[in-house]
């Protein structure tokens, strides 16, 4: 038995939600880049779900659950008020889901109907927890949804506490787009893995929330922002590069396992950070971004991945960079609730077996004598 490190290359699972194929990114056989343009979040989530767009009946009748489910109990309120001011966000967001579990009185209701409604009530209430953690971290008192506003309006409501422009909203639905699915990523797995023992949902959502946390994953979109704060203005920015690669330290929001040659997510956020930037009349996070990009490829090679541009789009957003990946992870929870529901779907326990390269033939020495 040779192990393959970082199970490069290894096809897991078979699955019909979303492929990666020559650098190509499809959900259900869509192309990114045509839903980008033209598809709401909430559509690409019944997408990822139930196999196909939603017709103007489903859609509404999705709008109408997501608005229904989207508080949260106030116990959990009472909980999150608690955790400690300077806690990690995505600590807070994987507690704070982990608890959601025990206030569904769906509990272990493990038929295909309940788990498609659990599947909803986190994508409903995903953002509302994450903008709880955020205003109780500022000493502010967290805002509740608000009804009829769709996911990303209603996120940057709570947040801020009074009504988004239509640019941010529109802004903030594309990056959820864009971040909804991946195929066999490394939180992916990590949920699969979770619910294969059949395990609950919220167990999968959980799990994958913890390895979305990891600044390989998911957590690169903050490593980004900090560098970009780090570096500060861009006639730092090339020899800040050039040291860091001198030094064989890793580019945050460069780099893909599986695309070579470009993330196919990357063109959107890009030019979404170019327009907000002019909007505002000042596009220097941009403009930074843009030479940062150019002294990696060509020093490496390397292009950036979906998180390199989401970071100055959400700090353009007013965001601040503790959310960038709590804010991926109110996008990917379709995803993952949807690669949970296939894997109950003729589900295996996921149990591969490792290399062993330890001590052999030792024998037990009493205490006493080592
Ligand atoms: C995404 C990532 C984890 C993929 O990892 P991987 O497929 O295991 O690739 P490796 O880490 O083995 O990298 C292969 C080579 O490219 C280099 N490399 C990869 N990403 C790099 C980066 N961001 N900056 C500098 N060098 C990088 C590695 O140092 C390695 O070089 P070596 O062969 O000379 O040692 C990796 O590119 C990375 O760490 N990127 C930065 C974090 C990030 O942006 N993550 C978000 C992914 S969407």
């Amino acid at each position: 038995m040779t192990a393959t490190k970082g199970l490069e290359g290894i096809v897991a699972t078979t699955s019909s939600i979303s492929s990666i194929v020559d650098g190509v990114l499809t959900y259900r056989g869509y192309n990114i880049d045509d839903l980008a343009e033209h598809a709401s979040f909430e559509e690409v989530a019944f997408l990822l779900w139930f196999g196909k767009l939603p017709n103007a009946q489903e859609l509404q009748k999705l709008q109408q659950d997501l608005s229904n489910y989207a508080a949260i109990p106030d116990k959990l309120i009472e909980q999150i008020k608690l955790y400690p001011k300077d806690a990690n966000t995505m600590a807070a967001l994987r507690s704070a889901v982990s608890a959601l579990a025990l206030y569904d009185e769906d509990g272990d209701d493990m038929s295909l109907e309940v788990n498609e409604k659990k599947a909803v009530k986190l994508q409903a209430q995903l953002p509302t927890i994450v903008a709880a953690i955020a205003r109780t971290r500022q000493g502010k008192e967290p805002v509740a949804p608000k009804a009829g506003a769709s996911i990303a309006e209603n996120f940057l409501y709570m947040l801020r506490g009074e009504q988004p422009d239509e640019t941010s909203i529109k802004a903030l639905d594309q990056a959820l787009v864009l971040h909804a699915d991946h195929e066999l990523n490394a939180s992916t797995f990590a949920s699969r893995v979770t619910v294969a023992t059949l395990s609950d949902i919220y167990s999968g959502v959980t799990s994958a929330i913890g390895a979305l946390k990891g600044p390989l994953h998911g957590g690169a979109n903050e490593a980004v922002m900090k560098m970009l704060k780090e570096i500060g203005t861009i006639d730092k920015a090339e020899a800040y590069i050039l040291e860091k690669l001198d030094k064989r330290e890793k580019i945050m929001g460069f780099g893909h396992r599986v695309y070579k040659n470009g993330d196919p997510r990357a063109k959107h956020l890009q030019k979404m950070s170019r327009e907000l930037g002019q909007m505002k009349g000042d596009t220097s996070l941009y403009d930074m971004s843009v030479l940062i990009e150019e002294t990696v490829t060509s020093q490496k090679g390397l292009k950036p991945n979906v998180d390199f541009y989401s970071a100055s789009v959400y700090t353009q957003l007013g965001i601040e960079h503790e959310l960038f990946t709590p804010i991926f992870a109110i996008s990917r929870v379709s995803g993952w609730t949807a690669h949970i529901l296939e894997q109950y779907d003729g589900n295996r326990i996921i149990r591969p077996r490792a290399e062993y390269t330890g001590l052999t033939d030792q024998k037990y020495v009493p205490v006493d004598m080592r």
